[in-house]
């Protein structure tokens, strides 16, 4: 197997972060894989936000987690939603983009590879996603930069992996060759 294949192979969701940040270089290569992706008929309209401020992170949390308890989604007391890890990319494009989903989607899956391939963990973080229009969750979106008009597809947790997660089995039988 060539080293990309092996890295595909590896990759798997990170859910226990060091609370130490990555390498500036390790976070450009991961952002820059990230913007590698294809786009629909190239528009490149997704953008990534590498929110690095802690204080954010945990505001973020806050928020999801009241907004989940209103809708009935009882949270534990040690709730993190992006597990503590150092940095939260935000995958996020505009509102009128009907290739959003599947532009940022492809731009998270790079980030995920190039994180294997770094030896840095990573999962994608869905609830920012789906709280995302709620005022409170909206209102910090505002303070970080994200301009009004994009919905958030989908997040990357990074970071240093503090403890691994089992690998999970493929179920092969998804795969059809048509002849
Ligand atoms: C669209 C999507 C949403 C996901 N949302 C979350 C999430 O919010 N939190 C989480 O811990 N994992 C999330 N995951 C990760 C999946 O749980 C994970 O990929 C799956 O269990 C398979 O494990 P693996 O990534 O280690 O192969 C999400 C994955 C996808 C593709």
């Amino acid at each position: 197997m060539n080293e990309t294949l092996q890295t595909i192979a590896q990759r798997k969701s990170c859910r226990s972060y060091r609370s130490e940040m990555i390498k500036d270089e390790e976070l450009q290569a991961i952002l820059k894989a990230g913007i590698q992706a294809p786009s629909a008929m190239n528009r490149q309209l997704c953008e990534i936000y590498a929110i690095t401020n802690p204080s954010y992170i945990d505001e973020l949390t806050e928020a999801i987690k009241k907004v989940s308890e209103e809708r009935g989604e009882k949270k534990p007391d040690t709730y993190h939603f992006s597990y503590h890890a150092p940095i939260l990319l935000i995958v996020s494009g505009p509102e009128y983009d009907s290739r959003r989903v599947e532009d940022g989607s492809c731009m998270l899956e790079n980030i995920f590879l190039a994180a294997t391939s770094l030896n840095i963990g990573s999962c994608w973080i869905n609830q920012l996603r789906d709280t995302q229009d709620v005022d409170e969750v909206r209102n910090i979106l505002n303070k970080m930069g994200i301009p009004h008009n994009h919905q958030v597809v989908g997040c990357a947790s990074i970071g240093y992996v503090n403890q691994e997660t089992p690998t999970k089995d493929k179920n092969e039988n998804r795969i059809h060759i048509v002849k």
